[in-house]
């Protein structure tokens, strides 16, 4: 399987890693050969040999803030460019998101749906606004579109809904969609303010420097309609469903809703209500006998409630290098392992 990567950072550079661990694994139990073809980069540059890359070399390259530049096989133009002219099975997307334009992400992957090249993406932009038209898209190309990765990052929540619980009806999803709110959350209960447990965030990595993104909600809100469009077949947009942040809630709130049973969780919903879908975040109290309500620190977590099983909660990771880049591996194994 010819891979190229558009977006070469952290997620990118983790699939990289995976595909050089796992290459036996792969041929082994999937029939599976992964070579990299090309590699596009906003900065660090762009490389394409229809021959394949050599990834250590390339990985080398970009440690410790190196460019492909020094490498052979550059690639003279933008990532669209690589996109159009290279000669590729699959286009996996990990640039950066911007959820209010889904750009550039959106152009990278109807280009590839275009060529007839299968995608798998992290990036929610793309998916939170145009899943419907994209899937659609892939369909009349007759590839795959997946995005394993865009929630609860390589903690298989969509593969789980849409494979393992095959012949359920899924009425509820309900969930702790992003890890640095639920952080933050969970330091609070040991009486620390808002902005101290904010600034130790930031300090340890968990938060931006701007952090209305996590803080506000608007990055649940954006697995949210994920879910509601992917998991619910909906056509629904983020500005469809209510959000309400973390950053009104108190110490002194947190420790009233534990002397009554309860710990706040911010919370992606999306339920069906009279064959509608609907969907919201905002902050709940949980009763601490709920699955979710044991969920600390960085980690994410979704319950579905189904008419066959009741309720199935899956924990795990939401991010990470690595944890990021084996969602892509999955959707990769789907689209062209054999076993
Ligand atoms: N990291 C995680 O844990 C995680 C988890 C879930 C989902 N995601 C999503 O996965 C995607 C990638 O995340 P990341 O952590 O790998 O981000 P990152 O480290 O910032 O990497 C993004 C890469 O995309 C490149 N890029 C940006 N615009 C580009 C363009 N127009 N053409 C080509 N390359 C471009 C950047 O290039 P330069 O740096 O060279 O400018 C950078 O190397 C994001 O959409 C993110 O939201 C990440």
């Amino acid at each position: 399987m010819r891979v190229l990567l558009i977006g070469f950072g952290t997620v990118g550079q983790g699939l990289a890693e995976l595909f050089i661990q796992k290459e036996k694994l792969l041929k082994d139990r999937y029939n599976l050969e992964i070579k990299v073809v090309g590699i596009g980069d906003m900065l660090k540059g762009s490389l394409y040999s229809k021959d394949g890359l050599d990834l250590e070399q390339a990985l080398k390259a970009v440690s410790s803030g190196g460019k492909l530049k020094v490498l052979p096989n550059q690639f003279d133009g933008d990532a669209l460019a690589l996109i159009k002219s290279a000669e590729a099975d699959i286009m996996v997307e990990a640039t950066y998101t911007d959820i209010k334009t889904g750009q550039p992400a959106t152009s990278h992957v109807k280009a590839a749906l275009e060529k007839g090249m299968h995608v798998t993406t992290t990036n929610k932009g793309p998916v939170a606004l145009f899943l419907p038209e994209l899937i659609e898209l892939a369909k009349d190309r007759g590839v795959r579109f997946l995005y394993e990765g865009t929630v609860m990052s390589g903690s298989p929540m969509l593969n789980l809904a849409r494979e393992t619980l095959a012949g359920s009806n899924i009425t509820e999803v309900k969930g702790i969609l992003n890890g640095t709110t639920n952080y933050i959350l969970s330091e609070m209960e040991k009486g620390n303010g808002y902005d101290e447990t904010l600034k130790k965030a930031q300090e340890l990595g968990y938060a931006e420097a701007v952090p209305d993104a996590d803080v506000l909600g608007w990055d649940a809100l954006a697995k949210v309609t994920i879910i509601a469009n992917a998991i619910f077949g909906s056509n629904n947009k983020p500005d469809d469903f209510p959000c309400k942040g973390i950053t009104e809630i108190t110490p002194k709130a947190i420790a009233e809703a534990k002397e009554r049973g309860k710990r706040f969780k911010l919370i992606g919903k999306v339920w069906l209500e009279d064959d509608k879908v609907k969907g919201s975040v905002a902050p709940e109290e949980i009763d601490i006998s709920h699955p979710l309500a044991g969920v600390m620190g960085a980690t994410n977590a979704i319950t579905y409630t189904t008419d066959t099983l009741g309720d199935i909660t899956i924990v795990g990771p939401g991010a990470g290098r690595v944890e990021t880049g084996y969602s892509a591996l999955i959707d990769i194994i789907h689209i062209g392992g054999k076993r």
